[in-house]
């Protein structure tokens, strides 16, 4: 019998926040990694999703865990990654955070002199480092131009099995839209297209994607 697969999720952005009430972001909403949570739910694997600040319902028969930051985002992953056989890595995570987080509402004019920033962790990347070579890593790629080759670029640098790269600042796809378009970019097969459909669609075939590159000895 096929023993059950469990999947770890992340969505939606990060915030990091430089004083109680301001923080660096990006425009992600969470619909894809949301999608991909429901679909993985809805295909019978046990599934956990990990979310930054998103608009949507927890999806059903998951265990959702909220976090904030970038760094909240890599702790909550880590110390769940080893459970895991898949990990979908569809958060937008802040690449950089300011480097202090005043107590109290910097003053406008002192913003330039109070917000140093610094790279946030590469929580791909770390868990890519600690991987098991029977996990599938799948990561995404918001690229605006030379997708494909982005798309490798990282597919390698991040020690991961697939790459889902998508076009972002154009209408109809990416960050917040209903559809999206995509590529899946494997270390191995040819580069395959998916889309555009709406990201519940799209969700669906990537998961039936992942399941059918799942190693023979997960499933035995
Ligand atoms: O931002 P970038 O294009 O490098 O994102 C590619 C992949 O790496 C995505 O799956 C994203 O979730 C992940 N990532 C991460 N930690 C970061 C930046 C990106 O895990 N600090």
């Amino acid at each position: 019998m096929a023993s059950l697969i469990r999947c770890l999720v992340s969505a939606g952005p990060t915030r990091e926040y430089f004083d109680p009430v301001r923080f660096i972001s990006n425009p992600s909403t969470g619909r894809m990694g949301f999608a991909l949570a429901r679909a993985a739910a809805a295909t019978g694997w046990e599934t956990t999703l990990v979310t930054g600040p998103a608009g949507f319902d927890d999806p059903p028969e998951t265990q959702v865990f909220h976090v904030e930051s970038a760094e909240e985002m890599h702790r909550a992953l880590g110390l769940r990654f080893s459970e895991c056989d898949v990990l979908i890595m569809a958060a937008a995570v802040s690449d950089c955070r300011p480097r202090r987080r005043a107590p109290g509402k910097v003053k406008k004019g002192d913003m330039e002199m109070c917000v140093e920033l610094e790279p946030t962790p590469d929580i791909l990347k770390t868990l890519g480092e600690r991987r098991r070579p029977d996990q599938l890593l799948v990561g995404f790629a918001a690229e605006t131009d030379r997708l494909e080759a982005e798309g490798r670029r990282k597919l390698m640098e991040k020690r991961c099995d697939v790459i889902v790269a998508n076009r972002v600042g154009v209408p109809g796809s990416g960050f917040g839209a209903a559809d999206n378009a995509v590529i899946v970019l494997t270390r191995s097969g040819a580069p395959q297209r998916m889309g555009p459909a709406p990201k519940d669609e799209l969700a669906r075939q990537l998961i039936a994607c992942f399941s059918t590159m799942i190693s023979k000895e997960q499933r035995a």
